[in-house]
């Protein structure tokens, strides 16, 4: 397809009427620095790239905890008006935030097939509650786009930490709901016939299964719809983030599609800072409409971010019965973040996926240092890097004693860690357990040649 047909298809779609695709043309005056944390995952790519297409935004800056200088090497040479910087690691943190107008946040680990989105909860909120923590610090005026799910309990948590900054300012923190209306637009557009583009289906509640409560009554252009086909389109909208997980068998969860849905987001939340009037999308943000203290509704967006949470508005007796059930799975996913928030008083111990460089040096001054050559950076928790960080050095010197500096056993040490820490916490679990046990052989062997 050539450029020229790319852009009157993109022109006619429904991703027209929310980003602009003027990229190519010349920029608005605005000055907008927008920071994507987690740039280099599957949604963070597409997702800057996109972000790259924006022409509100005037300085892009992708950070990753590793990976980043490739992406926006790659990002950076779209000719379009922004400027990209990529930046890797912790260290690097601050400069990526420093003077962000709107921070969006996929970062995180994804789900696999059989999890739920709440199995996610523990790396999640130890990875949101570090990077909030850094925009409070270096932006805290920015607006933030949160999409690492449990989003229904990483929202809640978002907030508690700048609480407990002193920055929290209700109106710039967004749970990201978009891919729920994006679905439901769409199935919906299947359903009634009718081309998706011009399909508008507010969804309120949350960012979880049932907590997903698209308002097809109010869907336009109104079609007749049975009952039993509302039914089967609300299960669709709430399970089709599984669809899409089940789809990819354990490679990830919809990244192209939240992509879409993330820009299309971040691109309603610039205009509303550039004062475009009349800016309205769905959002799972602090409200009153409801007596839980965060709910996705329509929002209004403006120069300070939310202007007005708007209501619900009349629901069909199928969407009142849908409501009252999200409630007490809502309300418990909310108040697991501010609980975990409160517990987690021990920075070391929650701060997770701090990238380390492990090296490992042996108790005896004549052994080499040991450092692993399988990757230069690894991703794990804290918790458990606490315990590989104390326990592994020791069993390298211990086995380093018995079998030499050839340690294969603690490469393989090494290479469990590496690949536990991609696979989740069970396998975490599993590692640690497997450097215990190799520091337990350590001191046997230990025993054994000194043993009289
Ligand atoms: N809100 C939604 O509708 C929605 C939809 C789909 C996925 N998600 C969520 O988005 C998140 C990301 O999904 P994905 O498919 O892109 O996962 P991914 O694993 O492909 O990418 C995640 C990225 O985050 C990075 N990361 C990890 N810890 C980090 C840290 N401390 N700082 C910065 N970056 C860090 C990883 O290095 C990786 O590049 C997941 O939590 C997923 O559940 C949300």
């Amino acid at each position: 397809m050539t450029a020229a047909l790319l852009r009157s298809a993109l022109r006619r779609s429904a991703a027209a009427s929310y980003m602009s695709i003027r990229a190519f043309a010349s920029p608005p005056g605005q000055q907008r620095k927008v920071a994507v944390l987690g740039a280099a995952g599957g949604i963070g790519q597409p997702l800057s790239l996109l972000m790259k297409l924006n022409p509100m935004v005037s300085h892009l800056s992708l950070y990753d905890i590793a990976g980043t200088p490739g992406v926006a090497a790659d990002v950076s040479h779209v000719n379009t008006r922004s400027e990209v910087k990529g930046y890797a690691g912790e260290d690097q943190l601050g400069a990526a935030l420093e003077g962000s107008d709107l921070v969006i946040i996929p970062a995180g680990v994804p789900r696999k097939p059989g999890m739920t989105r709440d199995d996610l909860f523990e790396i999640n909120a130890g990875i949101v509650k570090s990077l909030c923590e850094a925009i409070a610090k270096y932006c805290p005026n920015a607006l933030v786009n949160m999409i690492s799910n449990p989003v229904n309990s990483t929202v809640p948590i978002a907030a508690e930490v700048f609480k407990s900054k002193g920055v929290y300012d209700e109106r710039r923190l967004f749970g990201v709901t978009t891919l729920d209306v994006v679905r439901a637009r769409t199935f919906y557009a299947g359903k009634a016939n009718v081309n998706a583009s011009d399909v508008d289906v507010p969804v309120i509640g949350g960012h979880a299964g049932i907590t997903i409560l698209p308002l097809f009554s109010q869907a336009t252009p109104s079609a007749n719809l049975s009952a039993d086909e509302i039914t089967a389109l609300t299960k669709r909208t709430q399970d089709g983030g599984t669809e899409v997980v089940e789809a990819k068998a354990g490679k990830g969860s919809a990244t192209l599609s939240m992509a879409y849905a993330g820009a299309l987001f971040a691109d309603a939340c610039l205009k509303g800072l550039n004062g475009v009037p009349n800016v309205v999308e769905c959002s799972f943000v602090q409200s009153t409409v409801t007596e839980l203290p965060f709910f996705a509704s329509k929002v209004k967006l403006g120069k300070n971010g939310v202007e007005e949470v708007l209501g619900f508005g009349p629901l069909s007796d199928y969407e009142k019965q849908g409501l009252e059930a999200l409630k007490t799975e809502l309300k418990s996913s909310i108040e697991k973040g501010v609980k975990w928030h409160a517990n987690s008083k021990n920075p070391k111990i929650n701060s997770v996926y701090e990238p380390i460089k492990p090296t490992f040096r042996p108790l005896s001054p004549h052994l080499p240092i040991y450092k692993p050559q399988t990757s230069s950076t690894v991703s794990i928790t804290n918790r458990v890097s606490a315990i590989i960080l104390t326990t592994v050095p020791l069993s390298y010197a211990f086995l380093t004693l018995k079998v030499g500096p050839m340690c294969l056993a603690n490469e393989s040490v090494y290479q469990a860690m590496y690949y536990s820490s991609k696979l989740g916490p069970i396998a975490l679990q599993v590692t640690a357990i497997a450097t215990v046990y190799h520091l337990v052989h350590g001191l046997h062997d230990l025993y054994e040649m000194f043993r009289p």
